[in-house]
């Protein structure tokens, strides 16, 4: 039975493995940690010759080619090891990339992102989304993965998100434009899924020049439409009175769009509006709008500032408002949210606050602690249960070669217990976050 509203304190793709059954997850949505911008040309250099392992640990610097890849690479690309759980596109995909890339720390994210992809496809409801978000130094590799794992058929989406304003790099010598987008892939897994009709409200720029009048009693924005149409449809070719006498007939070759019944009734409600000639126009109201339907685009979330209340200081903390439109596009009440790299919890926070079931996986102590501190600061829930929680020793058995999460973990519990001792979210303020290296330069950094 799957157990939500917890936390998970472990590696993710051991989590999925032992406690996640096959389609229990309504929907998905990961941030995992890519040190894209400061390292775009390490990630392609070539490592043979380096005894590195891949490190995974959180908010070390990056992933690099080594031992673990390798076994990974072997599982995927092997089908006795993984006896047909692996589809044969991604291990020809992975193959091929492995091929062009190289062994380097771009293949050994790929790798180590394409088996918890194929974990994740596993755990999804047939009915269920994915939202991967990444920014475009790899996200056209795990394109192709997502493809070869969800069936390119099912793609739906690349979100653009406007993560932040514009850079100065260019004035600082750089050959590139700003960076100033992330992008999340969104599949479902068949094409029957949950979906939500998302409408986000009109930008000021569209409403001051399509919405140019305003009333001067009410205050009310409105635009003036046409009342005559090309085809004609019952009693619309009648002569129209406006209150001062004037009489018209629709434009030559054209209907009124409402019967004589239906243009008295806008006449009492005072939606019409006479021009010179006395030709009616209706009033459109903004306020009776809701706005346009969710586009690919997304550059109404700003990302969280300085002064933002909701900030933490965990780096590379993504602002609720993202993940609340992500939670209400693709899930419903009562559905199961599951953010395998969750950070200081974000996804989990949207979903509680919209009524859904979360679980909410991280690797690192101080993730966990922030969670539990912020679900506490936010809704009051005192105990959060937390799986995996490992005791000191316990956790240098699980973890025993990942030297950066060794070094932290210390630091990382006094800070947890800290949090859980002063109730409160904040203790991890920018100031002390820093000596927690970010593996991805978010905005809150
Ligand atoms: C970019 S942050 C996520 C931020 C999150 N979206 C938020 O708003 O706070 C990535 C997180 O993934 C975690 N992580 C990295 N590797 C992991 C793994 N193998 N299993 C579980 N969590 C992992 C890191 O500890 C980090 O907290």
């Amino acid at each position: 039975m799957l157990e939500t509203n917890v936390l998970y304190y472990g590696d993710n793709l051991d989590i999925l493995r032992r406690y996640i059954p096959d389609e229990s997850v309504d929907l998905i949505y990961l941030d995992p940690p890519f040190n894209s911008e400061r390292n775009y040309n390490v990630i392609f250099k070539n490592e043979a010759g380096r005894n590195t392992d891949a490190q995974l640990v959180a908010f070390e610097d990056a992933w690099h080619w080594g031992p673990n890849p390798e076994k990974v690479y072997a599982y995927l690309t092997n089908s006795a090891p993984h006896e047909g759980r692996v589809p044969d596109p991604v291990t020809s995909i992975v193959a091929a990339l492995r091929k062009g890339i190289g062994d380097n720390p771009m293949m050994a994210y790929i790798v180590e992102m394409s088996v918890r992809l194929v974990e994740l496809h596993r755990v999804l409801k047939p009915t269920g989304s994915i939202f991967l978000h990444c920014d475009p130094t790899a996200g056209h590799y795990l394109r192709l993965v997502l493809d070869a794992i969800f069936d390119a058929r099912n793609f739906q989406n690349e979100i653009v998100w406007k993560r932040s304003s514009a850079h100065s790099d260019t004035t600082q010598g750089a050959v590139h434009l700003g960076r100033t987008h992330d992008v999340i892939f969104f599949y479902s897994k068949s094409a029957v899924t949950t979906r939500n009709v998302v409408m986000i409200p009109f930008s000021k720029e569209y409403v001051e020049s399509h919405y140019r009048h305003v009333e001067p009693v009410t205050g009310r924005r409105y635009r003036l439409g046409d009342l005559t149409a090309a085809k004609p449809g019952g009693d619309t070719l009648y002569e129209w009175t406006s209150p001062s006498g004037k009489s018209v007939r629709p434009y030559k070759g054209r209907y009124w769009a409402y019967t004589k019944e239906k243009m008295a009734e806008f006449e009492r409600q005072g939606r019409l509006v006479y021009t010179k000639s006395g030709m009616p126009e209706y009033k459109r109201y903004i306020d009776d709008n809701p706005g346009q339907p969710l586009q690919d685009i997304w550059d109404d979330i700003p990302p969280i500032n300085s002064q933002a209340k909701e900030r933490l200081g965990y780096p590379t903390q993504k602002p609720e408002a993202l993940l609340e439109r992500i939670v209400e596009l693709a899930s419903n009440p009562g559905d199961v949210v599951l953010d395998p790299f969750c950070g200081c919890g974000t996804a989990l926070i949207a979903a509680e606050k919209l009524t859904r079931r979360w679980i909410g996986i991280d690797i690192t102590y101080l993730a966990i602690a922030v969670m539990k501190a912020r679900l506490k600061d936010s809704f009051g829930m005192e105990t959060v249960k937390v799986l995996g929680q490992p005791t000191e020793v316990e956790g240098a058995r699980q973890f025993p070669d990942r030297a950066g999460q060794r070094q932290e973990r210390p630091r990382q519990q006094r800070y947890g217990a800290r949090l859980e001792r002063d109730n409160r979210t904040r203790a991890c303020g920018p100031r002390l976050v820093p000596h927690v290296r970010g593996a991805d330069q978010g905005d809150a950094a």
